[in-house]
């Protein structure tokens, strides 16, 4: 046994490793309100303690009181290991269960310094998407998952391991969940709060459920929403050559957005304030160009614009400025959205204008209410110019960070006339929802297990030849859909997509993703693919998200504000065949304004492994297409009477449409 595989049996160790020093180098997590009282202070270091041997209690318990003082919460600095933190192949994982090593591939994922945000702070994506709360619930998790069997379950309790239960072959091996509140105490503060004591924590959607590849995740969704966009403001139907495409955030999921401009094919300029982020971008060949000057940027948009440059650009800088600039100097901008992390508006996920980033990350910690006004004043004058863009023709959409609603929240001029809805749509009013969400198309994804890049070339061709092969006989309507990604994955190799594990995401329908399922499962176990593969999907799809203002956000029936559907697709997953499953409360647009969940899938080769994919992911997309069926979406009611002819034991209770005119009568 080599010295990773022995650190992981040990779990938390029983003599203390040597404190390690601050790394300057890494980007670190901002420093978290300090909302404890005294005596919450002290149960948070009690819950600190638990997971150590009395005898270590006094030398932890001035470090951990430190940490909460300083930081704001106690992550353990001293209990990272010394590994290295990527996703291995999965054979050098110790452990009796091929499920729960691919577990602890995505795991160690998740952390990788090369994909996550934060990686000291546990935290993966979103400026708090955690996949733990601290440094032992790591290590413990690594060793229940490297001594389980096949015959028992994991139970994950926000990042803490509760233990390890008897259950059977079919059941989950880990079951997850992430910042699942009383209702009523699900209010920012609250996250604050219960973070800081170490009971709960914000899992986003794919950093607390181990299915984050990285932006390549994110990358395919973009580049659909922004090609989508074109099309949407095409008068003859041309592409976005010499278009502009202006946005904000160069983070964990925003980072993709340049890229996606590029493979869309217009020009992007894409403000970023953090220079960490923007250098990590550019070092990774995510954005082509850096600039920190409003005049230089305007020179060289006009000049992309006359060439007609297919071209990145980070602007170093405020996206106020940016937007505020380019009204003054008449730079016409075609598309325009925003990815700052306003899910994490007052604690680092949105930085207001005319303050440096440095005096604002001091600002939010010591003078939290003066923070607020100044992110509410900057979303003001960020909305009133965004306003004044759009009124000489900017398409502008939401697009999932919140946006809208905290600026309306601030008072901005974002709402329409009725009071009720916002002025601009969100990128799933317009675009996703009736375009792919409806009709079953979502962000289904695999990872190589062997971590052999020579694996993931073959799932490519695999999965293009099947999508080719559907879409010589589906229907028109999705015609569209799969001939966009033919032509993603086509290009996927050659976009140079993979940022740590071996990962592939690809939008597809029941249909596509059970039969590329199938093909990968048949061809692990003729030997063509050299190990198992890992099947998931974003949370952020057809039936795994409830959030009025993003997934559901084309649910118009007033369902929107329930969450049912999210919790039936986990049960209904959890029965049918995952590895594991996950359901969180906060993704995307924040703690308290969404529940969503999803699932993990590990195939080997065998006929279990063929018959859980087809049960499970049949029904991991049908009931959300259900579910918008009944909402009344026409694409819903067209994809789910199509999955019925297929499957005759799936019925589905469909609505029946009432005349307007008989409506209108009686009011
Ligand atoms: N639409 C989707 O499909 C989708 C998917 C995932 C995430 N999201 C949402 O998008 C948001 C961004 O996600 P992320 O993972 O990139 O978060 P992130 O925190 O990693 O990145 C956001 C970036 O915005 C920068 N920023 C903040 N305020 C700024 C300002 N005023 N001007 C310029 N830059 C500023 C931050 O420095 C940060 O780097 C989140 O709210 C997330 O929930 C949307």
């Amino acid at each position: 046994m080599n010295n990773f595989q022995q650190q992981i049996l040990q779990g938390i160790p029983d003599i203390l490793p040597v404190q390690k020093s601050y790394d300057t180098e890494i980007n670190h997590a901002p420093k978290r309100k300090d909302i404890l009282s005294k005596d919450e202070k002290k149960l948070a270091l009690q819950n600190a303690l638990r997971y150590f041997d009395k005898k270590n209690h006094e030398v932890l318990l001035t470090e951990f009181k430190n940490e909460l003082d300083t930081y704001g919460r106690i992550y353990m600095y001293r209990m990272r290991p010394d590994y290295e933190m990527y996703a291995r192949p999965i054979d050098e994982y110790p452990g009796k269960s091929v499920q729960t090593k691919a577990i602890m591939h995505m795991i160690q994922n998740n952390l990788n310094p090369v994909v996550a945000q934060h990686p000291y702070e546990l935290i993966t994506y979103g400026g708090n998407g955690a996949v733990f709360q601290n440094w032992a619930q790591y290590l413990l998790t690594m060793k229940y998952l490297a001594e389980m069997t096949d015959e028992q379950t994991l139970v994950m309790y926000s990042g803490h391991p509760l233990g390890i239960f008897p259950s059977h072959k079919n059941a989950p091996r880990v079951v997850v969940t992430n910042g699942m509140m009383i209702p009523n105490y699900s209010k920012q503060d609250d996250w604050e709060k219960f973070n800081a004591l170490g009971v709960t924590q914000y899992g986003q959607m794919t950093a607390g459920s181990y299915m984050y590849i990285g932006p390549q995740g994110i990358v395919h969704g973009t580049t659909i929403t922004v090609l989508n966009a074109g099309r949407i403001i095409a008068v003859n139907g041309e592409d976005l050559s010499g278009k502009l495409f202006v946005t904000s955030g160069l983070g964990g999921m925003s980072g993709a957005q340049p890229k996606a401009g590029t493979i869309a094919g217009c020009i992007t300029v894409c403000a970023e304030v953090n220079p960490k982020a923007v250098h990590t971008r550019h070092s990774q060949g995510w954005v082509d160009e850096v600039i920190d000057d409003l005049d230089a940027l305007v020179a060289r948009v006009n000049a992309a614009k006359n060439a007609k440059e297919i071209v990145s650009i980070a602007y170093q800088g405020n996206i106020v400025d940016v937007w505020e600039k380019f009204d003054t100097e008449n730079i016409y901008v075609d598309l325009g959205s925003d990815q700052t992390s306003l899910h994490n508006p007052w604690a680092g996920g949105y930085y207001p204008v005319d303050i440096s980033y440095e005096d604002a990350n001091t600002m939010m910690a010591n003078e939290p209410l003066l923070f607020k006004e100044k992110v509410q004043d900057s979303l003001r004058r960020q909305a009133k110019t965004i306003n004044n863009h759009t009124s000489k023709g900017t398409y502008f959409f939401d697009y999932g960070n919140a946006f809208l609603l905290e600026a309306s929240r601030a008072g901005a001029d974002v709402m329409a006339e009725n009071g009720i809805d916002f002025k601009y749509p969100s990128y799933v009013q317009d675009i996703m929802g009736p375009m792919c969400f409806d009709f079953g198309f979502g962000p289904f994804r695999w990872v190589c297990t062997s971590a052999n890049p020579d694996d993931l070339a073959k799932t490519d061709a695999i999965a293009c030849e099947i999508l080719e092969k559907i879409k010589k006989r589906a229907p028109a309507e999705i015609q569209q859909q799969l001939a966009d990604n033919v032509q993603w994955i086509k290009g996927a190799q050659q976009n140079k997509l993979v940022v740590g594990s071996q990962a592939r995401i690809l939008y597809a329908d029941a249909e596509g993703r059970i039969n590329i399922a199938k093909a990968f499962n048949n061809a692990i176990k003729s030997g063509e693919i050299s190990g198992p593969i890992v099947l998931g999907r974003d949370h952020h799809d057809v039936s795994g998200t409830d959030s009025p203002f993003r997934e559901t956000a084309n649910i118009y029936d007033g369902s929107q504000f329930t969450a049912d559907m999210a919790i039936h697709n986990v049960i209904g997953d959890s029965f049918r065949g995952a590895t594991w499953v996950s359901i969180h409360n906060g993704g995307g647009v924040g703690w308290g304004e969404v529940i969503n969940g999803g699932f993990g899938m590990v195939l080997d080769g065998t006929k279990e492994a063929e018959q859980r994919l087809q049960a499970m992911l049949f029904w991991d997309v049908n009931n959300g297409i259900a579910r918008r069926s009944w909402a009344r979406n026409d694409e819903a009611i067209f994809a789910i009477k199509r999955a019925m002819e297929v499957e005759p034991n799936l019925i589905v209770t469909l609505p029946n449409m009432v005349n307007d005119n008989l409506l209108n009568n009686i009011f």
